[in-house]
């Protein structure tokens, strides 16, 4: 009944934090009865107390009710921007300031493959120009499952698919079907659970104090609804440096009341710099 699926999703809201309320619903009910069918529990009341009796099912649930789906270099012409001006510019700056650490926070980071195309991206551009940087990536989501999976680091192809063919062979092991990711970058990134609307921090407490120098927020703000929206876009501000960069989503647009802290790269790559 959908009354006592909604006290689910309201359960979930109130007590942890979670916000399903822009997703599609119908989605959401489908895959809460066929959970709570599998585990033969008729009411939402019964489920909400075997959740609190059992919080790997909180786990389960979040890993069920939340979308994941990404790739390696999601948005080629996005990465292409960030590779050939974003980085060259920012660390050319920071060389010229002695500011020689690069932090970067990616926040909703499915199983890694955004973080780790970024960490490519650094690599290559601080091998060519010989720099010693100190780089952070740090990396969150609410699923816990799919950040173990990104701590792992191991592919299927469809998450490697628009990679260039030089950096797959520079930086995957590839066994049968599987593409296995090399120490080196797994090492660049951080990886911890965060969720971006809670409203008790600002920034991951694994960051210690943001001041981020480059921050991904991709195809996440799509499941929000405008005013929660706008709770992610002040703490996006906030955790961003002086002339920080924020990376958008294809498909989402920035509210007009935060326009003012950003002048835009361009019209095309969903990148906004931070005025300083
Ligand atoms: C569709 S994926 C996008 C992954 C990647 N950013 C990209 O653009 O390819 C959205 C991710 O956001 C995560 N997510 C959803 N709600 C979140 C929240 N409140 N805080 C942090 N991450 C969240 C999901 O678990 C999922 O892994």
């Amino acid at each position: 009944m959908r009354h006592e699926f909604e006290s689910i999703l309201c359960y979930l809201n109130k007590t942890h934090g979670f916000d399903f309320s822009a997703n599609r619903y119908s989605s959401l009910e489908r895959k809460i009865n066929n959970r709570t069918a599998f585990l033969k529990i008729m009411d939402a009341q019964s489920y909400i107390r075997y959740i609190e009796a059992h919080p790997e099912e909180l786990i389960t649930l979040i890993d069920l009710l939340t979308i994941n789906v990404s790739r390696f270099f999601r948005n080629t012409l996005t990465f292409e921007l960030i590779a050939k001006k974003m980085l060259p510019a920012m660390i050319a700056e920071k060389t010229k300031t002695k500011d020689l650490c690069l932090r970067v926070w990616s926040v909703g980071c499915a199983e890694g493959e955004e973080p780790y195309s970024i960490a490519i991206l650094i690599n290559e551009t601080i091998e060519k120009e010989k720099n010693e940087f100190d780089v952070n990536i740090f990396a969150t989501d609410v699923n816990q499952k799919i950040l173990q999976k990104a701590r792992e680091g191991i592919y299927h192809f469809d998450q490697i698919k628009d990679i260039k063919y030089g950096l797959l062979c520079k930086y995957f092991t590839i066994k049968d079907d599987t593409y296995i990711l090399s120490p080196k970058i797994k090492k660049m990134v951080d990886f911890s659970f965060y969720n971006v609307i809670d409203p008790r921090t600002y920034v991951p407490p694994e960051s210690v104090f943001g001041n981020f120098d480059l921050v991904l927020c991709r195809n996440l703000l799509i499941y929000f609804k405008a005013e929660r929206q706008s709770i992610i876009f002040d703490k996006l501000i906030r955790s961003l440096s002086q002339k920080g960069c924020l990376v958008l989503g294809k498909a989402e647009k920035m509210p007009v009341k935060f326009k003012k802290y950003f002048s835009k790269e361009n019209n095309y790559g969903h990148i906004h710099l931070k005025y300083s």
